[in-house]
């Protein structure tokens, strides 16, 4: 699952480049996807209501195991500004106001989809997307680069660990294929290598039509076919 040089195992740092891929795909996607959810469509506004909620718990898991894991121990590097610092605390706050912010609209949208509730949530999800860019840009423009020095692939592998973990069972197939589309052409070899070998082998043979199918599912639109049928 890790990254090697030679003979030695280095953090697999490309992980959350992927990750933070998704976050920003998913996130960018979500805001028309709210949009387009019709007055009083209450089973159109749960699906969506749902992915939200599972894209939240996973943004917030993987903040918290950064604050938890990672800042401790690189926040006094002197590769480190304090306005590097700075910043990126700011966006972490602006990013967790706006997750609360969709948390506690979700409950209200998703029982009645009020087109009200369904602006406003629509409307801080728009906002998220600028900070949550900076953010995960400067994450691995600064951060990543120093985690070779500091980490363990054993105490990296941790945060995907915990990243692995926060993802609900009912969205595991969902992530799995948007997981795949983010990690695009240039790191779709290293995204196969991390997966287990039976996954590895379900993922070669369905994956672009397993991302097709979910896809359509949350977006309402038809439905492209069987997971199991042979991808051509
Ligand atoms: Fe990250």
């Amino acid at each position: 699952m890790s990254a090697r040089n030679g003979r030695e195992a280095l953090p697999d740092t490309g992980e959350m480049v992927v990750v933070h891929r998704l976050f920003t795909q998913e996130y960018r996607a979500s805001v028309g996807l709210v949009r387009g959810v019709a007055a009083g469509d209450t089973a159109r506004g749960a699906v969506v209501a749902d992915h939200l909620a599972a894209l939240g718990a996973m943004l917030t898991e993987h903040h918290l195991a950064e604050d938890e894991l990672v800042w401790p121990r690189l926040k006094d590097d002197p590769a480190i500004e304090p306005a590097l610092t700075a910043r990126m605390e700011e966006q972490h706050e602006r990013i967790a106001d706006v997750l609360g912010r969709v948390e506690q609209l979700l409950p209200a949208w998703r029982a009645g989809a009020d087109p009200a509730l369904r602006d406003a949530l629509a409307d801080a999800l728009d906002g998220l997307l600028p900070a949550l860019d900076a953010h995960l840009g400067d994450e691995e423009e600064h951060i990543l680069p120093l985690v070779p020095g500091c980490f363990t692939a054993e105490e990296w592998a941790v945060l995907s660990e915990r990243g692995r973990a926060a993802v609900p069972k009912t969205h595991r197939l969902y992530m799995l294929a948007a997981l795949g589309e983010a990690a695009g052409p240039d790191r779709h070899t290293e995204f196969l290598g991390r997966l287990p070998g039976p996954v590895r082998l379900l993922y070669r043979l369905v994956g672009p039509r397993l991302r097709r199918r979910t896809k359509s599912r949350l977006h309402g639109t038809r439905s492209a076919g069987p997971v199991g049928a042979p991808v051509a």
